[in-house]
């Protein structure tokens, strides 16, 4: 009946119910994407005010894909938006969540100690089948999965901000993840409408392994008196094609994230000129002026 398929995709058990921890910029994208797409999703914070905050900025955004995509049949666009909503549940005990979810996902702060605190109770909660992923971006996912005792469980699934808009999805697996789960991973980001690509669990899977020592370089270049940010932001858009340049990108990002990114391939890298720091970089930072989120970074913003 299967034939055609590779038994492993046959064996990957589809994942259903979700419950993604987290519902900050990342985690409430992910699940209106899960939601819209079927899933039954429970979103876990801290707190009921965040969680409420979370759904509402779902709703924002599903009005915004509705106006579109439903242009002529504002009726139907208002149906889906309930009908996305109602597989959306909130609830600030992950425990209970994760014990009816297939898989756990985590959007939580960027934190090994508080991942792996997190992961290490859900692995005494969750039943035996049930997933568990982290959306970290710079974290070794077998270091977040050393917490549990579901090592060929646990895999990564690495996201892009805005969540809706980004078609990416990068699914890392760890020497110890088994080929079931990360099919199963792989499957589940398809459903979701996205478009996945495996990796290995080094520094910066893919993406990030590229483009973050590229705008070091850009900044590196600037600080060298090699050229303007305008110059250079230019230059990338109008010659390389990229929809932003390198500093409007840095400040998208977040001064502070992409320091912190540095800092951590850094210390385990030392010697990797890739990863050497930025003095006007760490000067930014210390200064506060993150980028677009705190009104400054390389550009001002009103
Ligand atoms: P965020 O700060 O917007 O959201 C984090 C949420 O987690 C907050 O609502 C916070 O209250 C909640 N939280 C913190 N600790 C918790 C805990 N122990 N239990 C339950 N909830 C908890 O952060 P953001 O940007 O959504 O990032 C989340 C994760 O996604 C991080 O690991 C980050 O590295 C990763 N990521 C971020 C991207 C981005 O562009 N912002 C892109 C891809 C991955």
């Amino acid at each position: 009946v299967c034939r055609g398929l590779s038994s492993s995709a046959v064996r990957a058990a589809a994942i259903k119910h979700v419950t993604i921890i987290g519902g900050g910029q990342m985690g409430a994208g992910i699940a209106q994407v899960a939601a819209s797409t079927g899933h039954s999703v429970t979103l876990v914070d801290t707190s009921d005010d965040i969680l409420k905050k979370s759904v509402k900025g779902i709703e924002g955004s599903l009005k915004r894909v509705v106006k579109k995509k439903f242009a002529d049949k504002p009726e139907a666009g208002e149906e889906f938006i309930q009908k996305v909503l109602q597989n959306v549940s909130i609830s600030t005990d992950a425990g209970s969540a994760a014990q009816s979810s297939d898989l756990v996902l985590e959007a939580i702060v960027e934190n090994l100690k508080i991942k792996q605190d997190l992961f290490g109770r859900l692995d005494k909660l969750a039943p035996a089948h049930t997933i568990f992923a982290s959306n970290t971006s710079s974290l070794p996912i077998s270091d977040i999965a050393s917490s549990t005792n579901r090592l060929d469980r646990f895999g990564g699934l690495h996201f892009f901000n805005p969540v809706p808009m980004m078609k990416l999805v990068e699914v890392i697996g760890t020497s110890a993840t088994s080929q079931e789960t990360f099919d199963s991973l792989l499957n589940f980001s398809k459903a979701l409408g996205k478009t996945p690509v495996s990796c290995k669990d080094t520094p910066g899977f893919i993406v990030n392994r590229l483009l973050v020592p590229y705008i070091l370089e850009a900044i590196r270049l600037h600080e060298r008196g090699h050229g303007s940010k305008e110059d250079i932001d230019i230059a990338m858009k109008l010659g390389a094609g990229y929809p932003m340049g390198p500093f409007e990108l840095s400040d998208y990002v977040g001064l502070d994230t992409m320091k912190f990114i540095m800092d951590g391939w850094s210390e385990k890298d030392p010697d990797n000129p890739l990863f050497a720091p930025s003095e006007m970089l760490n000067k930014l930072v210390a200064e506060g002026k993150y980028g677009k989120k705190t009104g400054e970074g390389f550009y001002k913003y009103k």
